[in-house]
């Protein structure tokens, strides 16, 4: 009979000790913090699901890669390396590394977009919306309807609604849109894939249009394997075929190195448009660093090199997946509302449902996060009202998993941790803002318990 436990495909050489707090301690931290979980300081996390972005534990290969790190300001032979193993999987002609994910962002944007443009996604995350935005251009999510319900599972909510690309497209003309953007998962819409078929059509449209196509290729190696997992002819192929499959459909992509590249920084920006990398060489000069190492260390080239490929391996895949759905099924079967199904690099709680009581203008998801840190000293982070605004449809607290950094034991914890406050979700109260900044709130902003239940709360009740 074959074994059917699954383990963590590694096992651990240096250990990392993380220290308990009283739930005393938690609570005068909180109010110092505001209850703003990013403003607590990270000795004070037991378990720390915030994001899993540059959070991920290096293998020995990306150790004793970093040592071969060379430095030179130009021409380094890392650089060779990192663009050979990029091209490799994303096939782009033009690679040009940037600290991380925005920094591609603000380069790309600022070299295709101006004001009154329109930039179509399946949804923005939130850099990538104010990066957009800070052009003067309009940042649209155009997400499937079945992404806004987030009980129902579908295999592949994060696609893009095409019959409403079209109809923008008719609508603003296609002047107005400079490119035309998917982001592989949906992490603001729970993690969720995007299917092949949906990129193909995506890209059928852009083609008809002549508008250009390019991806936020984060988690590319989570998609492509949930695309193996669910689509139908690509049981057989690996995710490096399907990854590949995935670009070649594209004009260009940002890339965040901090996912799905399993470094603790980097990212980098493609292009088949040589006009294009030019300019967004000359601007990477600018602000970034020279074209070979655009504000990156060599070693980190290096680390980033190693890391795209063993994000490709498919035991590692199937571990990581199976892990986070872990998570997912054991809340999920007490009655813990989740997006469903469960995301590949985090579980999603629907705050909403959680706390019926407290209204979107009291921030369940923040209420909801702080209560998981009171209660155990788990961090997590709201994706909902405080960080979109009035662009929120939910509110939703994400439980993001580092990757290859926590064990199924420190899993258990957090499960009973959030089933403790499922337990007593009623006590919940909501929060009232006390400072924002201009952009990017969720950063920084401050809060302070709302006086009372809001107007659609049970607090009244008899
Ligand atoms: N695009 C997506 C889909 C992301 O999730 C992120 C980062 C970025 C772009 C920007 O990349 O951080 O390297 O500048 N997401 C992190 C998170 C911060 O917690 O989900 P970056």
């Amino acid at each position: 009979m074959a074994i059917k436990t699954i383990i963590e495909p590694f096992r651990i050489k240096t250990v990392e000790p993380i220290r308990k707090t009283t739930r005393k301690q938690r609570e005068a931290l909180l109010e110092e913090a505001g209850y703003n979980l990013f403003l607590v300081p990270a000795e004070y996390i037991l378990i720390d699901l915030l994001t899993d972005s540059g959070t991920n534990a290096m293998s020995t290969e990306q150790w004793a890669a970093m040592m071969r790190g060379d430095e030179s300001y130009a021409g380094s032979p890392s650089f060779t390396r990192f663009r050979d193993a990029v091209q490799s999987i994303f096939g782009f002609r033009h690679v040009i590394p940037t600290h991380q994910g925005r920094a591609a962002e603000r380069i790309l944007f600022t070299v295709m977009c101006k004001k009154g443009d329109v930039v179509p996604n399946n949804t923005h995350f939130d850099t990538t919306r104010a990066n957009c935005e800070f052009v003067g251009a309009e940042a649209v999510d155009l997400p499937v309807p079945e992404a806004l319900a987030p009980a129902s599972p579908h295999p592949f909510k994060g696609n893009l609604d095409t019959a409403r690309l079209r109809e923008l497209i008719a609508r603003v003309g296609r002047e107005r849109i400079p490119l035309v953007m998917l982001t592989l998962t949906n992490n603001s819409g729970g993690g969720q894939p995007v299917s092949m078929a949906n990129i193909r059509e995506v890209k059928q449209i852009c083609r008809e249009q002549g508008i250009p196509l390019y991806l936020d290729a984060c988690r590319f190696a989570e998609n492509a394997y949930f695309i193996k997992l669910r689509e139908p002819g690509y049981a057989h192929k690996t995710p490096r075929e399907i990854a590949r499959e995935m670009f070649s459909y594209a004009d260009g992509c940002t890339m965040s190195a901090k996912k799905d590249g399993l470094a603790n920084i980097g990212g980098f920006l493609c292009t088949n448009d040589d006009a294009l990398a030019q300019q967004e060489k000359d601007l990477l000069i600018l602000t970034e660093g020279f074209p070979t190492y655009g504000g990156l260390a060599g070693r980190d080239l290096e680390a980033i090199a190693v890391g795209l490929n063993e994000a490709l391996d498919e035991e590692y895949l199937h571990y990581r997946i199976v892990s986070t759905a872990y998570l997912g099924e054991h809340i999920a079967r007490e009655g813990v509302p989740i997006v469903q199904p469960p995301g590949g690099h985090a579980i999603y709680i629907d705050a909403r449902a959680f706390l019926p009581h407290i209204p979107p203008s009291q921030f369940p998801g923040v209420a909801l996060a702080a209560e998981l840190y009171r209660e155990g000293g788990v961090r997590s982070v709201e994706i909902g009202t405080l960080m979109f605004g009035e662009h929120a449809t939910m509110d939703l607290v994400r439980l993001a998993i580092p990757r290859r950094v926590y064990t199924q034991s420190h899993i258990d914890y957090v499960v009973e941790v959030v089933l403790e406050v499922w337990n007593r979700r009623e006590q919940v109260r909501g929060l009232e803002l006390t400072y924002q900044a201009p952009f990017l709130r969720h950063f920084t902003a401050r809060f302070r318990p709302a006086e009372a239940a809001g107007p659609a709360g049970p607090a009244s009740a008899s």
